[in-house]
């Protein structure tokens, strides 16, 4: 019979029940999430519960990771559904820090993620945003000490990040990337898509759809990257969307050549207040070699 979801607030009790597993010789799985869980973090559980023996999962709204423009104050809590949920999918335990906890009274970044990989896609629009997401990802690495930790490609730039921090700290942390979970028509499952009103959740699965005609036309041998961009963001901002950008780049996220075969489709965009964001991995097939 499994043991019920252990819930602790305070660093002290998640140490003691994580330093029982390791005596015991077991293997720590890690899953920060910001909570409100849906299909997409619980997928991670999933993950997590097959690559080691215990999983440990945060559920924390970090407040360096919003700008003073963004939805800290209204991004959707639920912890009570969301402990029943981890509970019914057989996580282990579930850390609830406070603020205060992992901050104490100076609530500010202390790790700086190189430009080179914050300077583009959603980093370009929302300075100091890795930032935040490095220096707690690290508060909580430090506190769980996991062997392996798992994030979701859907939030690629931000899985980079953590590799950066991952390498840079030379932390003995496993990252491992999950697939991106979508709703039936293509919507990536996101914490924000309930922001939606009726009308724009019709009109979300747009986005997909465009990376999609956008690995297309890369598959069919198109490769002026600036002019697709241009297309795929037109056809966005003529449906209502303001687009943030449409980016082809490669698998580094740095900028693709036209002989490359693995291209990665990146888009963030708003529909109304909500920001929505997503890629698509388009990988070219190798031609077969001519036979004499
Ligand atoms: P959050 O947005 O709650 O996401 C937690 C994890 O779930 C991330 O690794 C994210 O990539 C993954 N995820 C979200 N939607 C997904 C989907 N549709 N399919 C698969 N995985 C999905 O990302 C954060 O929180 C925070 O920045 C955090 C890393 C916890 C640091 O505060």
């Amino acid at each position: 019979m499994k043991e019920s979801l252990f819930q602790v607030n305070d660093a002290a009790s998640l140490q003691a029940a994580c330093q029982k597993w390791r005596d015991a010789g077991e293997r720590i799985a890690f899953v920060p999430t910001m909570g409100n869980l849906h299909e997409g973090h619980l997928q991670l559980v999933d993950l997590a519960k097959e690559k080691a023996d215990r999983c440990v999962v945060s559920i924390f709204v970090n407040p360096t990771q919003f700008g003073p423009n963004e939805d800290f104050d209204n991004y959707p809590r639920s912890q009570e559904k969301d402990c029943a949920a981890l509970a019914a999918r057989g996580a282990d335990l579930v850390f609830l820090p406070t603020v205060d906890s992992l901050y104490g009274a100076d609530v500010r970044s202390d790790i700086q993620v190189p430009k080179e990989l914050t300077d583009k896609l959603c980093g370009a629009n929302r300075p100091g945003h890795f930032d935040g997401v490095a220096t707690v990802v690290a508060k909580l690495f430090d506190v769980v000490k996991p062997n392996v930790a798992i994030f979701g490609s859907k939030d690629y730039q931000q899985l980079q990040v953590i590799r950066w921090l991952v390498n840079d700290l030379a932390l003995p942390i496993k990252i491992i990337s999950a697939p991106t979970v979508r709703e039936e028509d293509g919507l990536a499952m996101s914490s924000r898509n309930q922001y939606l009103s009726m009308e724009q959740r019709q009109q979300a699965s747009r986005l997909y759809q465009v990376l999609e005609y956008v690995a297309v036309r890369l598959l069919r041998g198109q490769r002026d990257f600036d002019a697709l961009e241009m297309e795929a963001a037109n056809v966005l901002n003529k449906t209502g969307w303001q687009v943030d950008y449409v980016q082809i780049l490669t698998p580094e996220m740095t900028p693709p050549s036209k002989n490359g075969r693995d291209f990665i489709i990146f888009a963030a965009a708003n529909l109304g207040s909500s920001r929505l964001i997503d890629n698509l991995i388009c990988t070219i097939p190798a031609k077969p070699k001519n036979r004499m």
